[in-house]
């Protein structure tokens, strides 16, 4: 089975589950402490799923001036669509892969939320978010880390993981600034994920 019919397939209880590994809350601890400004802001979140990252950023701050979201399973991306409908009115949803996006400078701020696990080329993905930011744009991810737990979810989802040197390697060949990484405060998320913030430079 492809990647995209799985994802299809998990959709329905993608939320219930991540809610049970305490991800949602954690998404929003880190959006709290971020305290990005958003309003009127130009936001696409790639790899959305059901939307939980952006979801935890649209909750804690001023509407945006659009949400823009980038999934290639339909059925997950319905889900994500249906749940923020209310949180923007400049809407989009894309079924389509990072790969195959072909604006440049055309967002504020990028979100990937255990995306990267599964780009072939995950290096070029990041490349494609650089430019797809505006300069002066930030850049804030969740991705999985080395711990023994990947081995299970790897059975059944097939991803990749990176250790902070991989990371912080990957988003400096691709052209980012300003990089900090901070851990999950606990639960699931603590063990499994890191997050990244980083910012396309103003003179790019
Ligand atoms: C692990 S889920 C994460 C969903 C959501 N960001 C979250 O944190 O709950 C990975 C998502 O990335 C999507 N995805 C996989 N390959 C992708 C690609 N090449 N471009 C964009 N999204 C992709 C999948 O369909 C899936 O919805």
């Amino acid at each position: 089975m492809l990647l995209t019919e799985r994802y299809d397939q998990g959709a329905g209880k993608w939320t219930m589950a991540l809610d049970r590994l305490g991800f949602p809350a954690a998404y929003r601890n880190l959006f709290a402490e971020l305290d990005l400004n958003i309003r009127n802001k130009d936001i696409c979140d790639v790899g959305t799923g059901c939307g939980d990252f952006v979801a935890a950023l649209t909750q804690i701050g001023d509407p945006p001036n659009s949400l823009t979201l980038v999934d290639p399973s339909h059925k997950m991306l319905a889900q994500a669509t249906n749940r923020l409908q209310f949180a923007c009115r400049n809407l989009h949803s894309n079924a389509r892969r990072l790969e195959s996006l072909r604006g440049v400078g055309e967002f504020d701020i990028m979100l990937g939320a255990h995306v990267l696990e599964h780009l072939r080329e995950p290096e070029e993905g990041l490349r494609k978010m650089f430019r797809l930011l505006r300069p002066g744009g930030r850049l804030v991810l969740s991705v999985s880390k080395p711990h023994v737990c990947q081995w299970f979810i790897w059975l059944k989802w097939r991803h990749r993981w990176f250790s902070y040197q991989q990371i912080t390697e990957l988003l400096n060949w691709a052209g980012f600034t300003a990089i900090s990484a901070s851990d999950f405060p606990c639960g699931v998320p603590a063990r499994c994920s890191r997050a990244y913030v980083a910012a396309r430079p103003l003179n790019s």
